[in-house]
């Protein structure tokens, strides 16, 4: 389980969120062609390097699970500044992971390890591109660092969100 940091972390940091979707638990040894030759804890571990530098507190998830994901980006309303999402197959399926990400109205951004636009069409249609500030896709292991680096660029410029009170 990761740690629950608030909007602000450790030392008034702004807390990304990154959330990683079905079967990228595996990465690293699952379509290494596809998807490059890093584990998902070596890419955290990398995160975690550049959050520092960034001065950015980071929040780690990863589920198999549609539900799991969903309550994940529930938690994130007043606990996030920013989330940091690739919701790997569920980004072309799931209206429930697109409705979540617009309740939080956090500021979004979509990363994907492989360029899915080079791949099958049913890999093009994203439910979240539109929910997002904005989308990173085929740089492998650095989608990720690009992201943590548009969230920073993203959250040094804008106002930061208060923490939302819990509704009753
Ligand atoms: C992916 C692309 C998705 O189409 C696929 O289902 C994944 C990984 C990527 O990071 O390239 O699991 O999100």
């Amino acid at each position: 389980m990761p740690s629950r940091k608030a909007t602000s972390g450790r030392a008034g940091q702004p807390a990304v969120w990154v959330l990683h979707g079905p079967n990228l638990n595996l990465i690293g040894t699952r379509e290494p062609e596809l998807y490059g030759r890093a584990t998902l804890q070596e890419i955290e571990g990398r995160m975690h390097q550049l959050a520092r530098e960034l001065g950015l507190s980071l929040v780690t998830f990863q589920s198999n699970s549609e539900g799991a994901l969903i309550d994940r980006i529930q938690a994130a309303r007043g606990a996030a500044a920013a989330i940091l999402i690739n919701a790997a197959a569920y980004t072309h399926t799931s209206i429930a992971i697109r409705d979540a990400l617009r309740a939080v109205e956090l500021p979004v951004i979509e990363v994907h390890l492989s360029n899915v636009y080079k791949r099958e069409p049913f890999r093009h249609p994203s439910l979240i591109a539109d929910v997002a500030v904005g989308q990173i896709v085929g740089f492998g292991a650095d989608s990720y660092l690009l992201g943590l680096r548009a969230a920073a660029a993203l959250l040094s410029r804008a106002p930061q969100r208060r923490p939302t009170p819990a509704r009753r």
